[in-house]
């Protein structure tokens, strides 16, 4: 049963969506499974067109995220030397929960122009899921980071995770934990993104 008002309810998803930050330092603290498929489920209430339900969500254990780490390893010694890499493969030792998110290709009998609109409206829904799923986190006092990058568009990242990438697109890897450090963040007034048209 609710006993908030329409308002009051507004205002705390109003308030929710406002206090969730990209975390960059996370506690060691492992999140309970439990929060996080809530969170997951979640997710899958996103918009998505033809109902499509495109989201694929992996939750990585420890020898995925070493694969992972490992091919951060070898990007970075490539461009950046051992230092560099050994460093930064601290850092990523160091989070706690390991989320990747994909989409579904559109099927093989979807070509031309559909299959283009397709693949767009399917990648905002997924978009839509991994925001879901960040605001449910932080609601919970939860943080979350959604990470793109070097590693993460290397044609090896969904193969070392088993996936087939004539499947799936990836779209995500969402770190998350407890956060250490809850940054600020601004953004621009309305009035600089909003503009009436007749
Ligand atoms: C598609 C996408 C990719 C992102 N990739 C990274 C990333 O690789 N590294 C990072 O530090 N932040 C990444 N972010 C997070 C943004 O940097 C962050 O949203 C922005 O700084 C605003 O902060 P806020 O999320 O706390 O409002 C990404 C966000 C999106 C939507």
């Amino acid at each position: 049963m609710t006993t908030s008002s329409p308002a009051e309810q507004g205002a705390l998803i109003e308030q929710v969506i406002r206090e969730r930050r990209t975390i960059g330092a996370f506690k060691p603290d492992s999140v309970p499974t439990a929060t996080v498929q809530r969170a997951i489920e979640a997710a899958t209430w996103a918009p998505n067109h033809r109902k499509t339900e495109p989201w694929r969500f992996y939750s990585l254990g420890p020898t995925s995220q070493q694969a992972i780490i490992n091919l951060l390893i070898e990007t970075l010694t490539a461009t950046k030397g051992a230092e560099a890499a050994t460093a930064k493969a601290n850092k990523w030792r160091g989070v706690p929960g390991w989320l990747v998110v994909t989409s579904r290709v559109p099927a093989a009998e979807v070509t031309g122009r559909e299959r283009f609109v397709q693949t767009q409206e399917d990648y905002a829904s997924v978009c839509c899921a991994i925001q879901n799923f960040s605001l449910v986190m932080s609601a919970q006092g939860l943080g979350t980071k959604w990470s793109t990058g070097d590693v993460t568009s290397h044609p090896e990242f969904l193969p070392r995770l088993g996936i087939d990438p004539q499947h799936e697109t990836f779209v995500g890897l969402i770190w998350y934990g407890y956060p250490a450090v809850v940054p600020q963040q601004t953004r621009r007034p309305v009035h600089e993104v909003l503009f009436d048209r007749p």
